[in-house]
């Protein structure tokens, strides 16, 4: 049970705030404006079942209904379809079957590169990621990373000066380097290197057969405010590999369109599930660090904020995340979220056992226990609901 009366009171309420409920000690709703925050990243937490899809739901609906800004959903559970279908959105549904007509390439090169020397290097970064999924469970040497570097390198430039010597208006019709061109360029330049072999062999699953979604040229889209991407069809390897390539591809989106003057909110849900892999947690915390200045809005949500404490590169993307939602925690300690901020027992207690959709909402400095139930009659809640014995009328 969550005591509140030893609060002091404190207000979130910024001019063209969100709903984010009501405030438990003063009853006044809480009205929060992200982009005020000096940065507007965000994070949150929650035990499976504690609401936390459901309460960035609320919010992308806020941001549909009253913004011009742009939202990606990574939705590795497959539960946005229906609200997709609901608010006129795009869902992709990134699937190993036949019938799969979306693909996306994670070296696909944008219309305009202000900067090609830091995209190629940004490339070869990603590069390392994708191979290091690949060799899994074996790990990516430096001798790896050479090879890598060196058919990337040799891709790009092959690029390039095609596209210098390419009449303009051809040019977006030129081939981009894909995965499967980086295994072609290692079987014909590296076949004498032990590395390079590995990889080769490595690769084969995601560029040739069922697996080979990210290794062919980029689909093209119609453009859409709502896009969701879903996964849940994807074996496990594939899923972390999904992750990343949808992580870079949207890192390009907010950055090669900021010129547009829109947003993006990008919601990655069970982004616990990167945090377990080196190249993934780095792509994240780029993407946290680097879309902030470009109009990227980004919100990650996950299960438990004492694991994600423990991690150096985790703890820094939570603490440059200055929008904060805790729900329920189970049991948490005061000593450890007191590193982060300062929490008193009384926050503690609203976040310990929280019913679903109550907790503790942080704009910047400010730490204020809500409630945002919704009643479950409301429309809103029948759109937003994930309890299979509710949805399938099983008195849940
Ligand atoms: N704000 C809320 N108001 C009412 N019920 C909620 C709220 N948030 C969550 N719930 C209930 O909890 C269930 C699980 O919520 P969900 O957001 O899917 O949890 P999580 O994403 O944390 O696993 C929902 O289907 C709904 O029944
Ligand atoms: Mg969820």
């Amino acid at each position: 049970m969550c005591r509140i009366r030893f609060f002091n009171v404190q207000e979130i309420d910024h001019e063209y705030g969100y709903c984010y409920g009501y405030n438990k000690v003063s009853k006044n709703l809480i009205l929060g404006n992200r982009k005020k925050l000096k940065n507007s990243n965000g994070m949150v937490f929650g035990v499976p079942g504690s609401g936390k899809s459901f309460q960035k739901k609320m919010e992308m609906g806020q941001v549909l209904c009253f913004s011009n800004d742009d939202i990606v959903v990574i939705d590795p559970m497959s539960e946005y379809k229906g609200i997709a279908e609901k608010w006129n959105g795009q869902y992709i549904n990134l699937s190993q079957s036949a019938e799969n007509v979306f693909y996306i390439n994670p070296f696909h090169v944008p219309e305009h590169v202000p900067d090609k020397d830091r995209f190629i290097a940004e490339k070869a970064e990603f590069a390392y990621a994708i191979c290091e999924q690949a060799l899994k469970p074996a790990d990516l040497t430096s001798r790896h990373i050479a090879v890598i570097d060196r058919a990337i390198r040799h891709m790009y430039d092959e690029y390039f000066k095609t596209y210098e010597g390419t009449k303009p208006r051809r040019r977006s019709k030129l081939a981009c380097p894909t995965i499967r061109l980086m295994r072609e360029y290692l079987q014909e330049h590296e076949m004498d290197n032990e590395s390079a072999r590995e990889l080769i062999d490595q690769l084969e699953v995601f560029t040739d057969g069922t697996l080979d979604i990210f290794a062919r040229e980029q689909s093209t889209s119609e453009e859409n405010r709502f896009t969701v991407y879903g996964f849940s069809e994807l074996g496990k390897r594939m899923r972390a590999m999904a992750m990343l390539v949808m992580i870079e591809s949207i890192t390009s989106k907010i950055k090669y369109n900021q010129s547009s003057g829109i947003a993006t909110w990008v919601y990655v849900d069970e982004i616990h599930e990167l945090w377990g892999d080196e190249y993934s947690l780095h792509a994240i915390e780029r993407m946290w660090r680097e879309v902030r200045k470009r109009g990227g809005i980004c919100t990650g949500m996950s299960q438990n904020l004492v694991d994600a404490l423990r991690n150096r590169a985790t703890k820094t993307i939570v603490s440059n995340s200055e929008f904060m939602m805790i729900l329920d925690q189970g049991v948490m300690d005061r000593e450890i979220l007191s590193e982060l901020f300062t929490v008193s027992n009384e926050q503690i207690n609203c976040v310990n056992g929280a019913e679903p959709g109550t907790g503790l909402i942080r704009f910047s400095d400010k730490i204020v226990p809500f409630s945002n139930k919704v009643a479950s009659d409301n429309g809103l809640y029948k759109l937003f609901n994930t309890n299979f014995h509710e949805m399938v009328g099983n008195g849940g």
